[in-house]
C-alpha cells in the first residue's frame, strides 16, 4: 500500500497515493487530506458532498412544482445552508481524521516501544545467563583449584614441617652430616616445588577466567632470543640433574612473532623443566634409577615452517602413554606412568603453555614413545608485512 510517496502523513506536502483524486489531480493537499490515508471511495467528505448533492437534486425539483417567489428564495437557502453545513462538516472531519491519525501515530510509536523493550529484555536476559554461566565456571574452577591446592599444597608442606620439627626437637644433629645435609636440601627443594605449584595455580586460574590473546599493541619479537634466554637459565639445573642439555642457536634471524615475552619465557621454561622433571637421572630419583640405564638428554630446537616459528623440546624421559596424550593439555592432567613415579605435580604446566601459545594463535602438540622420550612443539606464526 503506497501512502507517502516522498513525505510523511501529516506533512504538508503529502500526498495520499491511495486517493484516486488526489493522485490524479495532484493537488497540492487540503488539509484534511494530509492526515487521511483512506481511499477515496472511503472519504467522509466526498460521502457528504454525494449525500447534499442527492439532496438538492430531490429538492430542487420539488420546489420547481411550485410556481413563486418562494421558490427561487427556497433553492438559494436550501444551497446556503448545504455550503454553511458543508463547512462545518468539513472542519469537523478534519477533526475526526486528524484523531484517528494521531491514535494510529500512538498505538504505532507504542509498538515500538514495546518491540524495544522486548529486544532490552531479551538482550538482558542473555547476559544474564552468560554471566551466570560464568559464574558457574568459576565455582567449578574454584572447587577444583581447592581440590588441587588441598592434595599438592599438604605434601610438600608437611614435608618441610617435618624437617623444621627435626631441627627444632634436636634429631636432625644426632644424624651424619651428609644426612644432615639431605634433608635439608629436600626440605629445599619441596619449598621450591611449593613455589611452582603455587605459581602455577595463580596463573591458570587466571587464564581459566580470562582468556589471553596478542592484539595490535603487541610487540614483535624474536622467537630464538626468548628460548635462548631461557634456556640459559636451564643451564645450572641441567648441570645438578645431570641432564645434557643441547640448544644450538640459529646463526640467522628468524622474522619476528608478536608475543608477550614474560609468557612465551613461561611456557618455553614448562616445557624445558618438564623434560627435566620426565627425565630422570641416575642421582636423583630413587625409583627412576631401575628404569633408565641412559645418560638424560634433553634438546631445544627452533625451525621456521611455512610461515610459523617452530620451538621443539624434546627428552629421552618417560614418554607418554598413546592413549593418555590427547588429553594432557587440559587442566589438573598427568598422565599415569607420571603419577606413579612422581607424586609432586598439579597438572597445570601444559594447560598454561596451551594456554598462552593460543593467545599467540599458535599450536602446541607432542610426540611421544613410551619409555623412549617425548618431544613438545608450539608454533607461533610470523609477523606478517
Ligand atoms: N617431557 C615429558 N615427558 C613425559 N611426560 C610428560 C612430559 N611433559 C609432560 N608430561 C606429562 O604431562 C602431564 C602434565 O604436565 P604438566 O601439565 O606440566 O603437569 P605436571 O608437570 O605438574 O604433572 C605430566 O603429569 C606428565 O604425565
Ligand atoms: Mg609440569
Amino acid at each position: 500500500m503506497q501512502t507517502n510517496a516522498g513525505t510523511t502523513v501529516g506533512g504538508e506536502k503529502y500526498l495520499n497515493y491511495n486517493c484516486w483524486l488526489v493522485k490524479n489531480l495532484n493537488y497540492a493537499p487540503y488539509r484534511r487530506c494530509q492526515y487521511c490515508k483512506y481511499r477515496f471511495r472511503n472519504c467522509l467528505f466526498l460521502q457528504y458532498q454525494i449525500v447534499s448533492v442527492a439532496l438538492a437534486v430531490i429538492i430542487l425539483p420539488l420546489f420547481l412544482l411550485f410556481e413563486g417567489k418562494i421558490s427561487a428564495l427556497a433553492i438559494i437557502s436550501v444551497f446556503a445552508s448545504i455550503t454553511v453545513f458543508g463547512y462545518f462538516f468539513n472542519k469537523s472531519t478534519e477533526k475526526i481524521i486528524k484523531a484517528q491519525f494521531a491514535q494510529e501515530q500512538a498505538s504505532q510509536k507504542l509498538k515500538e516501544l514495546s518491540d524495544m523493550l522486548e529486544v532490552k529484555v531479551n538482550e538482558q536476559t542473555q547476559d544474564i545467563i552468560a554471566k551466570n554461566a560464568r559464574l558457574e565456571k568459576l565455582l567449578q574452577v574454584r572447587s577444583e583449584f581447592l581440590d588441587v591446592a588441598s592434595h599438592q599444597l599438604r605434601t610438600p608442606v608437611s614435608m618441610i614441617r617435618g624437617v623444621l620439627s627435626m631441627i627444632r626437637d634436636g634429631d636432625l644433629e644426632h644424624l651424619p652430616r651428609d644426612k644432615q645435609a639431605q634433608f635439608i636440601e629436600n626440605a629445599w627443594q619441596k619449598g621450591a616445588k611449593l613455589d611452582i605449584i603455587i605459581n602455577d595455580i595463580l596463573a591458570a586460574s587466571e587464564f581459566d577466567t580470562q582468556t589471553f590473546m596478542v592484539d595490535s599493541k603487541t610487540p614483535t619479537i624474536f622467537l630464538e632470543d626468548v628460548v635462548d634466554q631461557v634456556v640459559k637459565g636451564f643451564q645450572l639445573e641441567a648441570e645438578r640433574r645431570s641432564i645434557e642439555l643441547v640448544w644450538h642457536p640459529p646463526k640467522k634471524h628468524f622474522p619476528k612473532v608478536k608475543g608477550r615475552v614474560n609468557f612465551l619465557e613461561q611456557a618455553i621454561s614448562n616445557l624445558i623443566s618438564n623434560a627435566f622433571k620426565y627425565t630422570p637421572s641416575t642421582n636423583m630419583v630413587k625409583e627412576a634409577r631401575s628404569r633408565r640405564d641412559k645418560k638424560g638428554v634433553v634438546g631445544v630446537t627452533i625451525n621456521q615452517v611455512k610461515n610459523n616459528i617452530v620451538v621443539g623440546v624434546s627428552d629421552n624421559g618417560i614418554g607418554i602413554p598413546k592413549e593418555e596424550i590427547k588429553k594432557l593439555f587440559e587442566k589438573f592432567v598427568r598422565a599415569s606412568n607420571a603419577t606413579a613415579m612422581y607424586t609432586d605435580g598439579s597438572g597445570l604446566g601444559l594447560f598454561i603453555v596451551r594456554e598462552i601459545v593460543e593467545g599467540h594463535h599458535g599450536n602446541v602438540w607432542v610426540e611421544s614413545e613410551l619409555n623412549k622420550g617425548s618431544t613438545f612443539f608450539f608454533s607461533i606464526p610470523v609477523v606478517s608485512n
